[in-house]
């Protein structure tokens, strides 16, 4: 299996553009510090990759990925298609960034994600003009993606995007946990398997199986600890009351994570979380229990 990291920031990335916090004047100072926003390429078939959240920086991730670059005609490209976590808007305002698309976008979401693109953000009706967007449904069941790839979903919250805290629920649909999913990843022929989750507003059985029988594991680091946001002064909110679990702490994912057999790295991290500052004491903590923190652009092969 091939992951291809595009990006490993939350939203507004690193640095936000009007946010004058420790992590983001510090990469402004220190370009390598940067991070564009939370995604990731996965390759399904020679020279077909299907990118995991669009954010807005898409199109720029792409340029920095030569495996993604299009030719040899003149619009070939090897990006197929677009999977999605849920349906925030640094995951998705990048699917109208491939508004050039030649015969469409294919976006694989569950229904309630699908429900608040369509009727929250109206995708459908300003990208219609453009390109089609053409709907896979993301579920519990293993689908193939590609070739090589098996994709399944597992329901982790009902944490709506702010966007649609009021939309009211499609006619007959439940309002229910696939809000925001993990997704799984499997490649029969080689048996390797990969968990991406950056929005874990909670930890069911299910995710901890998942994680201890995957080769990789690329999960939710937006905050080192519960309290993050509101010492930093961002939201007067915690962590968990955001729909993150912190990697710190009682409540937090490292102790869930020390000790798995997979690669596990953190990515989606917020410009508050001192990760992002590579001096920071944290990675010494972090590193004595085996766990990362995924770096831009980086190429994982299971
Ligand atoms: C999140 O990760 O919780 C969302 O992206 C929050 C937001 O951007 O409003
Ligand atoms: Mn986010
Ligand atoms: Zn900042």
């Amino acid at each position: 299996m091939l992951l291809q990291v595009l990006g490993t920031a939350a939203g507004g990335g690193l640095p936000q553009w009007n946010c004058a916090c420790p992590g983001c004047a510090g990469a402004r100072a220190h370009p390598h510090r940067r991070r564009r926003h939370a995604s990731l390429a996965v390759r399904v078939a020679d020279h077909r990759w299907y990118v995991v959240n669009a954010g807005p920086d898409l199109t720029d991730q792409i340029e920095a990925a030569p495996a993604l670059h299009p030719g040899p005609g003149l619009r070939d490209t090897p990006v197929v298609g677009v999977v999605l976590t849920d349906a925030e808007l640094d995951h998705t305002l990048g699917i109208a960034r491939l508004r050039e698309a030649r015969t469409g976008v294919e976006v694989w979401a569950t229904p309630p994600v699908r429900h608040a693109l369509l009727n929250g953000l109206r995708l459908g009706d300003v990208l219609g003009p453009y390109t089609p967007l053409e709907w896979r449904e993301l579920g519990p069941d293993p689908q193939p993606l590609g070739d090589a790839i098996e994709l399944s979903a597992l329901p982790i919250s009902a944490k709506r995007p702010r966007y649609a805290h009021e939309l009211p629920p499609p006619p007959g649909a439940r309002d229910d946990l696939s809000w925001a999913v993990a997704l799984l990843l499997h490649e029969p022929s080689t048996g390797a398997r990969a968990v991406y989750a950056p929005a874990l507003a909670a930890w069911p059985d299910a995710l901890q199986k998942a994680v201890e029988d995957a080769d990789c594991v690329l999960v939710d680091g937006t905050f080192w600890d519960d309290d993050e946001p509101v010492r930093t002064g961002i939201s007067p909110r915690t962590a968990t009351a955001m729909g993150h679990l912190p990697i710190d702490g009682p409540d937090g994912t490292a102790h869930r994570l020390t000790g798995i057999r997979g690669r596990c790295l953190y990515t989606h991290l917020n410009n508050t979380n001192p990760l992002t500052d590579p001096d920071a004491a944290e990675h010494t903590r972090l590193t004595a229990l085996g766990l990362e923190v995924a770096a831009e652009r980086m190429v994982i092969e299971l």
